[in-house]
């Protein structure tokens, strides 16, 4: 009898309870982008792993306008966005075999980063912008130098992972997996590289937040139904904080350069390409802000109610865009304008890590 009940209870221990949380998976995904899941097909003499088939082209989500029609855009194709995720996390691209573009752009954190070091070693002039909601952008960089994304992809590549693709490609052709992946989207590998890690960035999108299942209900205010602190938020954004006029929703960015910040090294950020508009940079998009580790092109502020702060205090600074909020905001609506932009981030799982070649 004592004997059974011991059994049982070893048992009962050995079984997972049905209130455990099973802890989250560190491991990499195996999906339909990596993982050689089907009988390898015979290439003429070299076997070939045969992929499964790529889950569809990203749709855009809830809040966010249409897709503009570009060339770019339309040739996305879903073979490309998996393998542009593939090179993305992969550090064999890098001249260390460290440091991967997800290294910087983290997409645990909206796919931005720190002021970070490069392959060799030397801290970036900037922080790691956001790569989300790319789509609607027409001048890549802080400074808009790149009219492309294919065109900024190939001057960073070496610039950031020490050694140009030309380098790091050949090693990973000799691995099947990777051979069937560029096989599959075609064209030469280079390319194809560049070409695919486009797709995978321009298909990074921020929308669907709880703001925009809101926003209705703020347009039309139903007393007792609407969330005070977030409408009083959004109330400061749109009126005295003067916030919508640089950054209007739908993508809360105008797309346009301004000087919001004095940059005690004087970089000239868009002053590179026209004097005119020297010491300002790109508005970045606030969807997804409260994600960023660090924000500013600088990295001068290191949260969302640090950066909203630097706006309450740079009133009347001499030399910043005359556009800036006249008016001080008061800790109140400091508070609610934190409020408003957290609700603009969309709360979701981190995004996993693909299984690597
Ligand atoms: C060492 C950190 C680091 C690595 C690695 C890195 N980046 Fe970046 N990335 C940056 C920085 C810093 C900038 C801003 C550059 C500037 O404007 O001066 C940037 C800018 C960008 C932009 C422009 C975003 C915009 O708003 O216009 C894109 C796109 C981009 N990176 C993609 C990639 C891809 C793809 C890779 C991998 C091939 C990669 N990055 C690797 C740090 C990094
Ligand atoms: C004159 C145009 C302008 C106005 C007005 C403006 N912004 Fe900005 N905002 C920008 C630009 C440009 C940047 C990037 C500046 C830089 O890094 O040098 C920026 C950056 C930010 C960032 C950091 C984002 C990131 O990823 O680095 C936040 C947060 C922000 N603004 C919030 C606000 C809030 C809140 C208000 C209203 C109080 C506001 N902005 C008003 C143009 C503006």
């Amino acid at each position: 009898m004592k004997l059974l009940s011991l059994a049982v209870l070893a048992l009962l221990a050995a079984c997972p309870k049905s209130g455990d949380k099973k802890p989250a998976d560190p491991a990499p995904r195996k999906d339909a982008g990596s993982a050689q899941t089907l009988a390898p097909v015979d290439d003429g003499g070299t076997v070939v792993p045969q992929l499964p088939p790529a889950p569809p082209v990203p749709r855009t989500p809830a809040g966010l306008p249409a897709l503009p029609s570009t060339p770019e855009l339309a040739s996305i194709t879903p073979e490309a966005v998996v393998l542009g995720e593939l090179l993305f996390h992969d550090a064999r691209l890098s001249t260390t075999g460290k440091l991967a573009c997800a290294s910087c752009h983290d997409p645990a954190r909206g796919y931005s980063g720190q002021v970070d070091q490069t392959a060799a070693g030397k801290a970036n002039l900037r922080r790691t912008p956001t790569l989300v909601n790319l789509a609607w952008v027409n001048a890549f960089g802080w400074d808009g130098r790149y009219p492309t994304l294919v065109a900024l992809v190939s001057a960073h590549v070496p610039g950031q992972l020490g050694q140009t693709l030309d380098a790091a490609l050949p090693a990973l052709l000799e691995l099947p997996l990777y051979k069937a992946h560029f096989a599959r989207v075609g064209g030469d590998a280079k390319t194809a590289a560049i070409q695919a890690l486009s797709a995978f960035v321009l298909t990074r999108y921020e929308g669907d937040s709880y703001w925009d299942s809101v926003e209705q209900t703020a347009r039309s205010p139903r007393p007792g139904v609407t969330p005070d602190r977030i409408i009083a938020g959004y109330l400061v954004f749109a009126g005295k904080g003067q916030c919508a006029g640089c950054h209007p929703p739908p993508l809360y960015t105008d797309g346009g350069f301004h000087r919001v910040l004095l940059d005690p090294r004087g970089d000239p950020g868009r002053g590179f390409v026209d004097k005119a508009q020297t010491g300002a940079f790109r508005t970045p998009t606030l969807r997804g802000a409260m994600l960023r580790p660090s924000l500013f092109h600088t990295g001068a502020a290191n949260s969302v109610p640090a950066a909203i702060a630097h706006y309450a205090g740079s009133v009347k600074t001499p030399g910043l865009d005359p556009a800036l909020p006249a008016i001080a905001l008061t800790p109140d609506d400091q508070t609610n304008l934190a409020v408003f932009l957290n609700v603009l981030s969309k709360l979701r799982p981190v995004p996993t890590k693909p299984a690597l070649p």
